[in-house]
């Protein structure tokens, strides 16, 4: 049969509408795919995604070129081996069980509810509440900075995600994108140094992290601890709000909402891809990707992969097929992934709590490639 869309044809702007049909059609007839409009190859099966992922000897983190390092500073997630483990390490203990529960249990909540004290519905009763401006990205921002431990207005920090994002995906080295994200990363420096001054942040110098060091791991956590969660907020509540089987059995059982961020997770996972470099010649389910080539192994087209998923198009609380890669796989599994899924779960259940009933008011549409969510959800609450 033949394709309906060929690697030579893929842009990012189709990407970005809607990956998932053109996923289905490269895993189907070119799994290893060479895209020239992107200059790099798109890995879409669910083994090769695994592959790419845990084999760092094979294809490596510390890419070049790489925007990420050029706008953040070297970081855990452009190192690989030692060096990675050193860095990834000694910043995680703030995002683990172990010591965020206190966080989680005693902070998280209250915030949140003041965000939800705050929506401009209490002013204008029956009036409309846009989730993603007035809950998701607020408790993003707050609970990254509550798990550091970090006395920093969340606004601000806000300012300087929207910065640092802009200065990652600048492909086509757009000057005002480049200026946004100079500001955000000097602002945020400073801010750090501060923090640094007032005893906070102190256990990553106390694990014998340099200042460069802790300035640009905490941009790195800017920029993708602040994402995911907010865009994972907003998809589980898209989800609830659209498929009224999947609220009901939330409502009727709480523990469901486990299982629903889970499988939400799969089914659009935020992160779409993680970025490698060939570091050999090496052949990829037979296809020879020479070395140097950029390699960006598609988690969330693996999460839909048919030969891992039955019905992987569908969403299913049925699921038996064990973990999605949402959070990756191999030494750069995401760090903040315990909070992240903590997060998610909170904000949700404080809603289902707090509103007996939520309506979207308009269609929601989503966006998006290496990071994919809703652009808004727009709803009513009472
Ligand atoms: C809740 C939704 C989240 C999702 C879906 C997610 C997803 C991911 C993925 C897929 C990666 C691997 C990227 C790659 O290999 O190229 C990653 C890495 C990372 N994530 Fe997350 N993340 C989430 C939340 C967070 C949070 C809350 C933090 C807080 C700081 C965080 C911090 C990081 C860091 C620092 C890395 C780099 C880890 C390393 O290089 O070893 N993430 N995340």
């Amino acid at each position: 049969m033949t394709p309906a869309v060929r690697a030579a044809d893929i842009n990012l702007e189709l990407l970005e509408r809607d990956p998932y049909p053109v996923f289905a059609e490269l895993q189907q007839h070119e799994p290893v795919a060479f895209v020239p409009s992107l200059g790099m190859w798109l890995v879409t099966r669910w083994d090769d995604v695994v592959q790419v992922c845990e084999h760092p000897d094979l294809f490596r983190s510390n890419t070049e070129p790489s925007w990420l390092r050029d706008c953040l500073g070297e970081n855990m997630l452009t190192l690989d081996g030692a060096a990675h483990d050193r860095l990834a390490d000694g910043m995680r203990p703030p995002f683990v069980a172990s010591t965020a529960l206190p966080v989680v249990r005693n902070g998280l909540p209250a915030l949140f509810d003041e965000l939800i004290d705050q929506f401009p519905h209490h002013a204008s009763p029956g009036g409309e509440v846009e989730l993603m401006t007035a809950y998701a990205e607020p408790l993003a921002n707050l609970a990254l900075a509550a798990a550091l431990g970090w006395s920093v207005d969340w606004h601000d920090l806000a300012v300087w995600n929207r910065g640092v994002c802009a200065g990652i995906a600048n492909f086509e080295n757009d000057p005002q994108r480049a200026q946004l994200a100079a500001t955000a990363n000097a602002e945020l420096a400073d801010a750090i140094d501060a923090a640094l001054a007032r005893g906070e942040l102190s256990e990553y110098v106390q694990r014998g992290f340099t200042r460069d060091e802790i300035v640009s791991n905490i941009r790195l956590m800017v920029s993708g601890g602040i994402n995911e969660p907010r865009d994972g907020v907003a998809l589980v509540m898209w989800v609830l709000l659209t498929q009224p089987a999947v609220m009901a059995a939330v409502r009727a059982d709480g523990a469901v909402l486990r299982k629903v961020i889970e499988e939400t997770f799969r089914w659009v996972s935020p992160v779409g891809t993680a970025t490698r470099q060939a570091v050999h010649d090496v052949s990829l389910a037979g296809v020879d990707v020479p070395a140097g080539s950029l390699v960006a192994a598609c988690l969330s087209a693996a999460n839909r992969d048919p030969r891992r998923w039955s019905q992987p198009d569908v969403f299913s609380l049925d699921r038996r097929e064990g973990a999605h890669l949402a959070f990756a796989i191999g030494e750069h599994r995401c760090l903040g992934e315990w909070l992240g899924r903590q997060q998610v779960r909170l904000a949700v259940e404080r809603l289902l709590d707090r509103f007996r009933h939520i309506e979207l008011t308009r269609p929601v549409e989503l966006s998006g490639f290496e990071f994919r969510g809703p652009l808004a959800v727009h709803v009513t609450l009472a």
